[in-house]
């Protein structure tokens, strides 16, 4: 491809000439790729100048639906809202939407995450152990589950190419979507954009709030709208915990009419890594837990329990229809955060400190934009399990032990006994709530595991 004229001068009004001292088809389309009139202010205000965060004056923990509920009153919503869930999944109007795009940096795993064997017995992969829960979903419903899957350019191909390998994980080959978000080019500190190679820029997925524009871009939303799905329920690619689908989450949001919805977990402690869940000018938005000042984070209510209790574990159900008026301009006004990083470019190929910007739109922050929020309260134990590290906190090991867990509790409901040192893993294929684990209990007649068992149930 050779670069238009229109595009060179572009180029040279927004600074950025030294991009054409190399002469290269891939990076012509790359640069074409570019809306070169935004550029020079996103340069100016988020690398040259680093945005101050500014919280407003009148900024309060955001209210929200709790997990217990406290009278008569919420107890019938909470029933009314399972029962609506499950008619909706039942007419076959819910998809689930994993986004798979992230470059899991601090994992360092050397492929797509969502082909990590997270598996604490069995060793499945991170999208095995969706695709399985989803047909098992898909089967107790007796309604179709579409799984739109979206990947960066850079993990698209690497992904489809596991799924294929793998016999599209069990599930048809209709019923599985991938879309790819957009890219951002990375800008060195000095505003010039970076150049990873003479055929590249440095170039990185736009974050996850990339997914809204490229599910329409993709024709994913027209893909739903032809299959009659309403409601999609999001989550991230490294969290095995998450029911792919939650009868009581979409039920409320569709019983309330929200646009968008969010799960909220109670914090462990004032600075958990969690984004806080606020009202801010009236709106619901999500504050990261780097910028909640300490003495808003720190503070109490008059029993004692933190104030801003609660934090985000990116689990959502979004309307198809406010995605589609969020991006029917085929433009998403989201705004951008920065990340200083070290970005391997020409000229400097192992940078020790960081030499450069990232720039990332979030999800979450289409939450201000939605005329109609919910927040509801969700069980850590029965549905996070972030896996960002090989050990420690949020790790590989917590999440191991997270899925064993949760196991055995269902297994304990069911009237088994448990000895200790016990490790299983139920199989999502054939277990995706309580009531199947009831099941597959009294089909297998478990009494009892004994200590050293170590097995995958149904094996
Ligand atoms: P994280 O923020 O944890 O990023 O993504 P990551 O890339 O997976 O990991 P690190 O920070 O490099 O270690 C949260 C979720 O959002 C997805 C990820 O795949 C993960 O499911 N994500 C993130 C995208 O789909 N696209 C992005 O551009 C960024």
């Amino acid at each position: 491809m050779k670069l238009p004229e229109e595009i060179k001068s572009a180029i040279i009004a927004a600074g950025q000439e030294h991009l054409l001292s190399y002469d290269s088809a891939e990076l012509a389309a790359q640069l074409c790729a570019i809306d070169w009139k935004a550029l020079p202010e996103l340069i100016t205000n988020y690398v040259l100048r680093k945005p101050e965060v500014s919280i407003p004056d009148d900024v309060k923990p955001a209210p929200y639906f709790p997990l217990v509920p406290r009278n008569s009153a919420e107890e019938e919503r909470k029933n009314a809202a399972f029962a609506k869930g499950e008619e909706l999944l039942k007419q076959g109007k819910v998809a689930c939407l994993t986004v798979a795009g992230g470059q899991g940096t601090r994992l360092g795993f050397d492929a797509p995450k969502g082909t990590y064997p997270i598996g604490p017995v069995s060793g499945r992969t991170l999208f095995e152990y969706f695709a399985q829960s989803i047909a098992r979903a898909e089967e107790k419903y007796g309604a179709p589950i579409k799984w739109y899957v979206m990947t960066s350019a850079l993990n698209r191909s690497a992904t489809e190419k596991f799924f294929r390998e793998r016999n599209n994980l069990g599930l048809r080959e209709d019923q599985v979507f991938f879309f790819t978000q957009g890219t951002m080019p990375a800008i060195g500190y000095d505003g010039k954009l970076l150049l990873a190679s003479s055929d590249s820029l440095a170039l990185s997925p736009d974050g996850h709030g990339g997914t809204l524009l490229a599910l329409r871009k993709s024709g994913a939303l027209d893909q739903m709208k032809k299959d009659g799905i309403e409601y999609i329920s999001y989550f991230q690619v490294d969290n095995p915990l998450v029911p792919v689908v939650n009868p009581l989450f979409i039920g409320m949001h569709a019983l309330e009419n929200s646009e968008m919805s969010a799960i909220m977990l109670a914090k462990t402690n004032a600075f958990e890594k969690l984004g806080n869940f606020c009202i801010c000018n009236g709106k619901l938005e999500i504050i990261e837990y780097s910028d909640l000042p300490a003495e808003l984070a720190e503070s109490r209510n008059p029993d004692g329990s933190l104030r801003f209790i609660s934090g985000s574990p990116a689990i959502h159900v979004i309307s198809r229809t406010f995605v589609e008026q969020l991006t029917a301009s085929g433009r998403l006004k989201l705004p951008w955060h920065r990340a200083d990083k070290k970005i391997p470019c020409i000229g400097n190929d192992k940078p020790e400190t960081p030499n450069g910007v990232k720039l990332e739109s979030f999800i979450f922050d289409a939450l201000a934009l939605a005329g109609k929020t919910l927040v509801l309260e969700g069980n850590r134990a029965e549905m996070f399990a972030p896996t960002k590290n090989p050990t420690g906190v949020d790790s590989v090991e917590s999440c191991r032990e997270m899925l064993i867990a949760r196991d055995l509790r269902r297994l304990k409901a069911a009237g088994v006994a448990v000895e200790d040192n016990v490790k299983v893993e139920l199989s999502p294929r054939r277990v995706f709530d309580d009531a199947d684990a009831i099941e597959v209990v009294k089909e297998l007649k478990l009494a009892k595991l004994t200590s050293g068992t170590n097995a995958v149930i149904p094996e």
